[in-house]
């Protein structure tokens, strides 16, 4: 992929999201800082080192800003009303489809309204880039927030070769008939030319509902990738259908750990909570489907039972804030820091928390060094598309310490077998399983992060997006 010519760019992503958020200060400045989500981490390291355009909204509403370039980066932003990040944003992307796919952990609502903003706004994506890609250019469409734009985007402009990459899971075929909308949603997924998911399941729950909602014929075809993919046929196009497990910059983390400042900051960490025998980290964008209350549910028990001793453990929970003006979020975020004032409350000592929560974001030698520090990654969502939090985990383990407490129902399990797999609706299951990672012999903890780094440094997220390119017939330059 190369260069935004004068006559556009010939590689695009769009993304609801740009890799930056605008913040607004309340001296009535405003900056750019790095945008949250695991969408940004995997993506962003690879469009860096190549010259691309990158489509997506700035974060804040009724936002008026030029296109700009960043580090040979191009961003295009795309604004929306307060109305709409309300509909579309908070709406129909958050409070529809993120709880249904994600096995309506949480209920999803269905308001006529939040669809009419989810097809506006998706115009409008579809519109900005049918406006900045070249003649014959290759866009990227990414995730849930914009799965009507491949078909949008093909009505504007059909000489663009169309990818659409959905970064959370696809969910089982009964829940997703629960969508009104559900026919007008396959309809545009199939606009693009190949659409990737995460899991193999994904893709065939797909192929299932393309025939069923669609009336069209899936048939299996090889298209060069290993993932059993399969192929759809609308009219005199084919729609190629497979798996793409998403990953990391392994060899950029892996490096940064073994930085000097970075190995220094983390044994001031380990001071600071005064140096305690075993340290539990957990990372998180702070949403209910990460199972944050599990693993403090398992801990409090622990404690309890007096399998843990409280001067010897301490967690560390950062939790990036999320969405926050939608209701099962803030109610998740009370839920939770009740749970850490009782731990606190009943087990710690003055000057001795036993839980550690910081609701901030922290940047990325921080995090690094956090995960350094960590004796044990504590992952428990109760359904995740991926999870990059536990591959960062492996790649900063240069050192094969640590341990990998890891639920079944994210992504990455599928990958990581070499960590302790928990189920988290298995409250015994987790106690047993952490208390296994905080008690593990160094040798057998070696062994298992040793196959972990295996995985993990030879699947990086540059194999993951030449794959996903290579499939959807797009020479990658490098
Ligand atoms: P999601 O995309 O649902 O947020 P992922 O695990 O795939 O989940 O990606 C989350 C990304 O955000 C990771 O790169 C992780 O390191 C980062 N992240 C999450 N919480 C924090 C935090 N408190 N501070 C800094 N980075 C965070
Ligand atoms: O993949 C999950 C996802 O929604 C991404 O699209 C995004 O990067 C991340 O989570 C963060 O969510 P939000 O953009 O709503 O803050």
């Amino acid at each position: 992929m190369s260069s935004i010519g004068e006559n556009g760019a010939d590689f695009l992503v769009v993304a609801n999201r740009l890799p930056v958020d605008l913040e607004r200060l309340p001296d009535g400045t405003q900056r750019w800082k790095h945008s949250p989500g695991g969408l940004v981490t995997a993506l962003e390291p690879f469009l860096r080192t190549h010259s691309g355009a990158w489509i997506g909204w700035p974060g804040v509403a009724d936002a008026e800003v030029d296109a700009f370039e960043e580090d040979g980066l191009q961003l295009h932003p795309v604004t929306l009303s307060a109305t709409e990040v309300a509909d579309y944003y908070e709406g129909f992307s958050n409070g529809t489809l993120w709880p249904l796919y994600h096995d309506v952990v949480a209920p999803p609502a269905f308001h006529r309204r939040w669809w009419n903003a989810y097809v506006r706004v998706n115009q409008r994506f579809a519109d900005v880039t049918a406006k900045v890609a070249a003649q014959g250019a290759t866009v990227w469409v990414q995730d849930y927030q914009l799965q009507l734009v491949p078909a949008m985007l093909r009505e504007l402009r059909p000489d663009l070769r169309i990818g659409f990459f959905l970064h959370i899971p696809f969910p089982p075929v009964e829940l997703f008939m629960q969508l009104p909308w559900r026919t007008e949603i396959i309809r545009g997924l199939l606009g693009a030319d190949l659409v990737g998911f995460h899991r193999p399941g994904g893709a065939q729950n797909f192929l299932w509902l393309a025939r069923r909602l669609v009336g069209l014929e899936p048939s299996r075809g090889a298209v060069g990738v290993r993932t059993r993919p399969g192929v759809v046929q609308v009219g005199d196009r084919t729609v190629r259908v497979g798996a793409f497990p998403i990953s990391i910059d392994s060899a950029g983390l892996d490096a940064l750990a073994r930085d000097k400042e970075v190995q220094k900051h983390a044994k001031q960490i380990r001071e600071d909570l005064g140096n305690p025998k075993k340290i539990l980290l957990g990372v998180d964008r702070l949403d209910y489907t990460k199972g944050i209350d599990v693993r403090l549910r398992a801990l409090y028990e622990l404690l309890a039972d007096g399998r843990v001793d409280p001067s010897e453990v301490t967690m560390v929970q950062l939790a990036t804030p999320s969405r926050e003006r939608v209701e099962h979020y803030k109610q998740m975020r009370g839920e939770i820091e009740q749970a850490v004032g009782r731990i606190n409350g009943e087990f710690s000592t003055v000057g001795h928390p036993v839980v550690h929560y910081l609701h901030q974001s922290v940047n990325r030698r921080e995090l690094t060094a956090f995960m350094t520090a960590a004796d044990v990654m504590v992952v428990t969502p109760v359904r995740d598309g991926m999870n990059l939090v536990c591959k960062e985990y492996v790649a900063t383990r240069y050192d094969l310490g640590g341990a990998l407490v890891l639920s079944e129902f994210a992504g990455a399990a599928a990958e990581l077998t070499s960590a302790f797999l928990v189920n988290p609706h298995d409250l015994d299951g987790v106690k047993n399983a952490l208390d296994a990672a905080l008690t593990l012999d160094p040798a057998e903890g070696r062994r298992r992060m040793r196959a972990l780094r295996r995985q993990v440094l030879t699947h990086d997220v540059d194999r993951w997006a030449r794959s996903f390119l290579d499939a959807l017939g797009t020479q990658t330059t490098v």
